[in-house]
């Protein structure tokens, strides 16, 4: 996916199987949202196809859905002025014979179709455990169940293939524990997801592969396991060391505080790996 001089995705070559889950890591600005928007034909790429279950898809955002494949969004993208049980019920209007335009209308087609809607709904609702928030105005939900709802309505259009930008972005670590468990059930109901994150613990406890982007292309790629014990993951993420050699005071300097820091407790590598997956997680 070429922007003018920029290239923002190259050569990205990735599967993700029934039953899988697979993470999609890398530093800010790696292209992974742009990977996505290839993906769901928000960005047509200047070069490269998209295939869902071997047939090549129009890159046509409304087509990617009714062929089966949602998402979610880095930056939320909800009806803010509709009910929770709206949301969703709009986000079925791939699965259904009447139009987004009927159903933000509320046509007389719309109402039939929407008491057969509505009881799916409410089952998805459940499932992310906001059922008891049906009647409550999207833009009055805290942040974290904002985010569930739009799972919910990703799941509305009855995907085999769900993808999920930064789910967990702005949650407090119990939020980000039930998200888990809800990638966890999602993929048990035979939904295959490909799940981009910044927190590294979520990432690894969750995700059956790794696939790690770098200025667009992709370095590694392999379960949670090799892809966590890569250096040059570590190097993506913390970055490249100055070009040409540290002058000798430097280096004197970084030995001292690495002394200075293993002298402090065994505590510092984790609160480190925590920093550090935790310096994103503003929403876009
Ligand atoms: N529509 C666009 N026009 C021009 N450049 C774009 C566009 N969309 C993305 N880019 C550029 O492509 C690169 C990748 O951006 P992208 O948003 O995909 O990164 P990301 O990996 O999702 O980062 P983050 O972790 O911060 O969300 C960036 O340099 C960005 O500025
Ligand atoms: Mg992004």
């Amino acid at each position: 996916m070429r922007f003018g001089g920029l290239t923002a995705v190259r050569e990205v070559d990735l599967t993700v199987r029934s039953g899988e889950i697979v993470g999609l890591i890398g530093p800010n600005g790696a292209g992974k949202t742009t990977f996505f928007n290839c993906l769901t034909g928000l960005y047509v790429p200047t070069q490269g196809t998209v295939s869902y279950r071997g047939t090549v898809l129009p890159p046509k955002p409304h087509l990617v859905t009714k062929a089966g494949i949602a998402r979610t969004f880095q930056n939320i993208r909800l009806f803010a002025n509709m009910t929770v049980l709206e949301n969703v019920m709009v986000g079925r209007h791939t699965r259904t014979k009447e139009g987004l335009w009927s159903a933000l209308l509320r046509g007389p087609g719309f109402r039939k179709a929407e008491q057969a809607g509505e009881e799916r709904s409410m089952e998805l609702l459940e499932f992310v455990g906001l059922a008891h928030k049906r009647d409550h105005l999207a833009r009055n939900l805290p942040y974290g169940e904002q985010r569930r709802l739009e799972i919910a309505r990703a799941l509305a259009s009855e995907p085999g293939l769900l993808l999920l930008d930064e789910p967990t972005a702005g949650m407090n670590p119990q939020e980000t524990r039930t998200t888990e468990e809800l990638v966890f059930a999602i993929r048990d109901k035979g939904i295959a997801v490909l799940v981009i994150e910044h927190d590294m613990r979520f990432i690894f406890n969750l995700c059956d592969r790794v696939a790690v982007l770098v200025q667009g292309r992709k370095l590694v790629e392999g379960t949670s396991d090799v892809v966590q014990a890569d250096e040059r993951v570590v190097a993506a993420y913390l970055g490249e060391p100055f070009e040409g050699d540290p002058g000798e005071a430097e280096a004197a300097e970084v030995e001292a505080a690495e002394v200075q820091a293993a002298e402090a407790g065994s505590d510092t590598e984790t609160a480190d790996a925590e920093s550090t997956s935790t310096t994103k997680g503003e929403p876009q």
